[in-house]
């Protein structure tokens, strides 16, 4: 296992670019079963995530391949196998994007039960709903979701969950609804981005869908799909990160690929900490002065304050010059960073799902552990602007989400490393 030592208290400047989203990038290289043919996918970040899915493709018999150093082709002519096997879905939730792609193509889909993650219960009850109101029969057997449709037919289906909408059931709905019979109208569908960008590249491989960025999408099944060509979008959640670590530092940074309108929220309430964002460059310029102000952030569903930004950007707020608060509106227990940060001299405390951060002046370095992707984010951000050296253990887990994170982090003037741990 490797870990990251933090040399901190230096002032980052310069800047970097934004990798292609993993989260946009995942549901495409599902949506390639879809086609017979080979589907190629352009800026697709080098990333162990990527890797998994790309292991969930060739478990299924879906040829995989680098073709560049962000290119990837996936030949989905050769998918005989249905099964998305438990030691890979337990893995990453995000290898449950097959279960739409294979149901629309094959007619069937046997797919492990992703399980709970670090920060929570995550139930897949929407994706099922969605299936089963396409006709399909779903049922669990032995920790795996088994479905079967001898057709799927259209239909207005209303994916509305408990915190809003859900962007993983959407993504499987839209799939497996572009080869099904007559229409299907998506009710309070996500709106995000990354869900726009998955609408943009099935419509490149032959999909009829209507309403993209709006919370109603309307798809007309189609018979087949072809092999298409796709360009994915830039990762804005790492854009922002490093946009974070600008402003933990006090430094200067600018992150080509940001984008202003996705991270409107964002940049709103670093607005509200004084801190100042502007276009530049083909993204977004930071420049940063300790300490921030302290402000209230409430995460929701795009076009709110995503959730996947909440570990950093405590991190930035245990800084603060007073008291911020942070409501977790899609996570309540969103904070194994809390805990976390406290060993590095912060003061959060955690009321699910309500964070109150007392700022202080000044983050020692320590010995911390990455629990999950962002939390694991978070600890870097810290640890940058910690005094003396912080060691984050278990980075795993920020490998899943960001790549050449100590060469990036390194080019705008910090010192970090990797180091393998015994
Ligand atoms: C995606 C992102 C993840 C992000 C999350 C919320 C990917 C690969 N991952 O995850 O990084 O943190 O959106 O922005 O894009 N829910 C249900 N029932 C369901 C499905 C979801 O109740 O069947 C709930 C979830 O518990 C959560 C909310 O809906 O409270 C949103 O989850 P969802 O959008 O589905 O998250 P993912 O797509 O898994």
């Amino acid at each position: 296992m490797d870990k990251y030592v933090i040399d901190g208290g230096r002032r980052l400047e310069g800047a970097v670019a934004a990798q292609g989203s993993k989260n946009a990038c995942l549901p495409m290289m599902a949506a390639a079963l879809l086609a017979e043919g080979v589907t190629t996918l352009r800026n697709v970040p080098r990333l162990a995530d990527i890797e998994t899915m790309a292991a969930v493709l060739r478990a299924l018999g879906a040829g995989v391949e680098w073709i560049g150093p962000h290119e990837v082709a996936i030949d989905a002519s050769t998918v005989d196998k249905h099964v998305a096997p438990y030691d890979l879905v337990r893995r990453m939730r995000a290898s449950l994007a097959v279960l739409g792609p294979l149901v629309a193509r094959f007619r069937r889909a046997e797919v492990s039960l992703p399980g709970g993650c670090a920060f929570g219960p995550r139930p897949v009850d929407l994706h099922l709903k969605a299936l089963r109101e396409l006709g399909a029969t779903v049922e669990l057997e032995g920790g795996y979701i088994v479905a079967e449709a001898p057709a799927l037919v259209g239909k207005r289906i209303n994916l509305s969950g408990p915190a809003g909408p859900s962007r993983g059931a959407t993504a499987n709905l839209l799939m497996a609804a572009t080869l099904a019979e007559g229409v299907t109208v998506i009710e309070d569908a996500a709106r995000e981005p990354e869900t726009v960008d998955l609408v943009n590249m099935l419509t490149a491989m032959g999909a009829r869908i209507e309403g993209a960025g709006s919370a109603e999408l309307v798809v007309t099944g189609v018979e087949e799909l072809r092999p298409a060509e796709y360009e994915v979008m830039r990762d804005q959640i790492e854009a922002a990160t490093y946009l974070l670590a600008g402003a933990i530092t006090g430094g200067d940074v600018t992150v080509e690929g940001a984008d202003p309108e996705y991270l409107t929220p964002f940049t709103a309430a670093l607005a509200e900490a004084d801190v100042a964002v502007e276009p530049a460059a083909g993204g977004l310029r930071l420049r940063g002065e300790l300490p921030v102000g302290p402000v209230e952030v409430r995460t929701a569903p795009y076009p709110g304050f995503p959730t996947d930004l909440q570990p950093q950007t405590t991190a930035l707020l245990t800084l603060a010059s007073g008291r911020s608060v942070i409501v977790e509106g899609i996570y309540p227990d969103r904070y194994n960073h809390a805990p976390e940060l406290a060993r590095l001299g912060a003061n959060v405390e955690v009321t699910p799902p309500t964070a109150i951060i007392n700022g202080v002046h000044k983050l020692y370095g320590a010995y911390v552990m990455a629990s999950d992707l962002r939390a694991g984010a978070a600890l870097v951000l810290a640890g940058l602007a910690a005094g003396g050296e912080t060691n984050v253990r278990r980075i795993y887990h920020i490998d899943r989400g960001y790549e050449d994170l100590e060469e990036k982090l390194t080019s705008l003037g910090a010192a970090i490393r990797r180091v393998a741990e015994e």
